[in-house]
């Protein structure tokens, strides 16, 4: 990689106008040194060809390697035959890196509430992710994405590519992917929609943003499962929203329990309850979409899992029975194909759209082109279905390896909960100890797993973990369920370590 060093030479003193002009080799040379002693040019960076830099300085090339050869004698560079120029680390040089201190003291513009209230509600699952991904819940098998076939998919979008494609984008998405989806939910969720209604994002979250920030309010109620999905929590309390907690039982969210005025909508998983897995009765769905119309409020429905937790069972969506036009769906392919795909969908009613896109536009623009058209041709020529099936079949694989080993390496302290039809099970624990201990103890030895206290919007007793079991081969569940076995029978023996620990809610 050859940068254009014009401007960087300049700013470290290099003129044309040195005086004599025999002497802009020095110029060059100071320049050279001085960029190299404040770590403008890093250790074991190469330079630009003498030919290249000659150019780009408007000077004849004798000149610059007459400079060059000065540093060359004083070390600050060195030659590789046949690769160039690279710059080295002077012996007894002191380089300095002119970035300024973290701890830094200026006097600066406060940050607004709402970004004091986001700091103070982040919630942060993915910050060790470097970690490795067992057990890390709500991921696919990650292992049999059919990259080969999605490379295919990407050359043909790039060999027929246009000049006017490479420009600014539709916000809202490409037509064929929105005709795609539109048939696809037909089939899947028995969604009759407007492909207009339907807005490509870069996946759930992303969607729950654009929509609860054009309906919030510091102060309006938002009514939420309890336990939920906290970063959906953490993103409404950001919003300044007071979270009105309805508890889940068998049947899925219980309006009863719900204390609220005038809610402005309810955040729900109705196909798989998050994360306990509940799918929600019939009865129930008529119930919220009755309660929703009295209380004239929205239901944002994440329908997050449905391809899984629709696999044997199948049952529509709450959009689909909605007669009202009050149910924002919300769908995504990052949980079944990869989560750094980022796109996912959402389908809005007609009055919401022009705000949605409003902002939308107005943030971040677009989705890639690139992977939108891939997507859609992923629907059309039937391969997402092709793989959804793998995706079935090896996570059930999986999913009877983890337990198996689960119950031999582990059965002692926990009661594993399998009911859950998506990518993750609960290990509600028996012993005394805490989840959020125990968690930090696993992800120290690299292994991730959620506290289950941290996904329920009250401090509650419930003490559990929350692990995906089919992101990694089989042999890596095995493994990494012995060695988990290790970790926890140890702690047992020094239960002062991962006793009640009473941690802040990070949700
Ligand atoms: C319940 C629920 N909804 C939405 C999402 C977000 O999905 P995406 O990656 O599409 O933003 C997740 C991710 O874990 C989730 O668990």
């Amino acid at each position: 990689m050859h940068f254009n060093m014009k401007g960087l030479l300049i700013r470290n003193g290099f003129s044309l106008d040195a005086k004599p002009q025999p002497h802009i080799y020095l110029s060059l040379y100071d320049a050279f040194k001085r960029a190299i002693l404040n770590r403008f040019l890093e250790p074991d960076s190469k330079l630009p060809p003498s030919r290249v830099l000659a150019h780009d300085l408007g000077i004849s090339r004798s000149t610059v390697l007459k400079a060059f050869d000065l540093l060359l004698v004083e070390r600050y560079i060195t030659a590789i035959k046949g690769s160039g120029y690279y710059v080295l680390c002077p012996k007894n040089k002191k380089l300095k890196l002119k970035i300024p201190s973290v701890a830094s003291k200026g006097n600066y513009p406060s940050l607004s509430s709402r970004g004091k209230a986001f700091c103070e509600n982040a919630h942060w699952p993915g910050e060790d992710s470097n970690k490795g991904v067992a057990f890390r819940p709500g991921l696919p098998p990650l292992d049999i994405f059919p990259v080969q076939l999605w490379k295919k998919l990407m050359d043909e979008y790039w060999k027929y590519i246009t000049p006017s494609e490479l420009s600014y984008s539709n916000t809202i998405g490409l037509q064929c992917l929105r005709n795609n989806l539109a048939n696809y939910l037909k089939i899947y969720r028995d969604i009759q929609c407007d492909p207009e209604q339907i807005i490509v994002t870069t996946g759930s979250l992303h969607s729950l943003y654009l929509v609860s920030n054009i309906l919030l309010e510091p102060n309006d109620e938002v009514v939420m499962e309890n336990p939920t999905y906290p970063m959906a929590h953490g993103l409404f309390r950001s919003l300044g929203a007071k979270i009105c907690a309805g508890p889940v039982d068998a049947e899925g969210l219980n309006l009863n329990g719900i204390s609220c005025v005038k809610p402005k909508f309810v955040y729900t998983t109705p196909s798989c309850q998050y994360p306990t897995g509940i799918k929600m009765s019939m009865a129930r769905r008529k119930e919220l979409l009755k309660w929703a119309s009295e209380k004239e409020t929205f239901i944002i429905e994440d329908d997050y899992n449905h391809e899984f937790s629709n696999w044997e069972k199948p049952l529509g969506s709450l959009f689909g029975m909605d007669q009202q036009e009050r149910t924002i769906y919300l769908g995504t392919f990052n949980k079944l194909i990869h989560p750094s795909m980022r796109l996912g969908y959402m389908i809005v009613p007609y009055y919401l759209l022009d705000a949605v896109t409003a902002l939308y536009r107005q943030s971040s623009r677009f989705v890639s082109r690139e992977n939108q058209k891939a997507m859609s041709l992923f629907i059309e020529r039937d391969y997402l279905n092709k793989h959804l099936r793998n995706v079935m079949e090896v996570s059930q694989e999986r999913k009877e390896i983890f337990v198996e080993h689960f119950d031999r390496n582990l059965g002692a302290h926990f009661y594993l909960d399998t009911s859950n039809p998506g990518l993750h099970v609960i290990g509600h624990i028996k012993a005394e100890m805490k989840d959020v201990a125990l968690e930090r103890e696993l992800l120290d030895q690299n292994i991730l797993a959620h506290a289950l206290s941290k996904y329920y919007v009250h401090p509650t007793d419930e003490n559990g973990l929350v692990m995906g079991f089919c992101s990694v081969n089989p042999k890596q569940i095995k493994d990494t369920l012995y060695k988990m076995g290790e970790i926890i029978t140890k702690l047992h023996t020094h239960p002062m370590k991962y006793s009640k620990d009473n941690e802040k809610l990070s949700d």
